[in-house]
């Protein structure tokens, strides 16, 4: 016979962690998440000169977010080879503060996502980055990256109409960041601050125009073309752009941080509770069957 003194606190801990798991989580909106990224297949090789010069570039950007929404930068070497182009674009409404924390964090999954590649980009909901060997600064691109359109609405809501305001209301206004919103219907529009401002114009009735062909009468959409976005929500549901101040953002960065470490830890506690419940149940074996 061995004793289950394993398991009761096991389950205890099985059911924490799993009650723990499934509140809510408070960071889905947050500036920080991961929207997309993208790397160039070409890649250069460890120790050269364009790496010491991409480094210099990734560096010279974050700390230039610490006091600017956008910027960019053109770093060279010897040759014409080790030439590399950056840049960055914060959605207008962050603060300084959560501007340079959501480039340091795009960074850094640049890092991950495109190792030794030759150019990449990340966009975040409140940030984006790309670098390339190639310039593509001041370049308008129109490209659709990433296309997301929410279930339909049925037709006879309101929603419809209050969409279309909010989406003429960002096509009319001015300026590289634009923000609107009608009844329940909240949107946000920013383009990269290289274009100008016909260039941005154009890429955002652009997106604004294939939001309305393809996403039709969904509840929400985005819209992510390359050098510019627009991202429409409904009733708060799948909500961003204006409403976040940086306090709350920082807070629920704060909330999913400690959610980590205390479910990490008890992973840790339910691993080493089932490894001395495994030994000692080894143990009573062995010395059972000594008898
Ligand atoms: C970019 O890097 C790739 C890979 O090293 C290279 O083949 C290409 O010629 C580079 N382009 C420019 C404009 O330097």
């Amino acid at each position: 016979m061995y004793r289950a003194y394993g398991f009761p606190p096991l389950f205890l801990l099985l059911t924490l962690f799993l009650s723990l798991s499934s509140l809510p989580n408070p960071s889905t909106a947050d500036t920080n998440s991961f929207i997309y990224g993208g790397c160039s297949q070409l890649t250069y090789s460890p120790g050269s000169a364009y790496e010491s010069n991409l480094n210099s570039l990734l560096t010279s950007l974050v700390n230039s977010a610490t006091y600017s929404s956008f910027n960019k930068l053109t770093f060279s070497g010897s040759t014409q080879q080790d030439v590399v182009y950056g840049l960055y674009q914060c959605q207008g409404d962050l603060s300084m503060p959560d501007c340079s924390n959501c480039i340091q964090r795009a960074v850094s999954q640049l890092g991950i996502l495109c190792p030794s590649s030759t150019g990449g980009a990340v966009q975040l909901q409140g940030c984006f980055i790309k670098y390339d060997n190639t310039s593509f600064l001041g370049v308008e691109d129109k490209t659709v990256v990433v296309k997301k359109c929410g279930p339909p609405v049925s037709y006879e809501s309101d929603l419809i109409s209050q969409r279309d305001a909010v989406l003429n209301g960002l096509a009319s206004g001015g300026g590289l960041y634009r923000v609107g919103g009608s009844g329940e219907v909240q949107g946000v529009a920013q383009c990269v601050g290289d274009l100008s401002a016909n260039e941005c114009q154009d890429c955002l009735s652009s997106a604004i125009g294939r939001l309305r062909s393809e996403c039709g009468a969904a509840a929400y959409g985005d819209m992510f073309l390359g050098k510019c976005y627009v991202r429409y929500s409904t009733g708060g549901d799948h909500s961003h752009g204006s409403n976040g101040s940086s306090s709350s953002s920082s807070q629920q960065n704060q909330t999913s941080k400690t959610l980590a470490i205390i479910i990490g830890m008890l992973a840790l506690v339910a691993l080493i509770i089932i490894f001395v419940s495994f030994i000692s149940r080894a143990i009573e074996r062995r010395n059972s069957g000594g008898k």
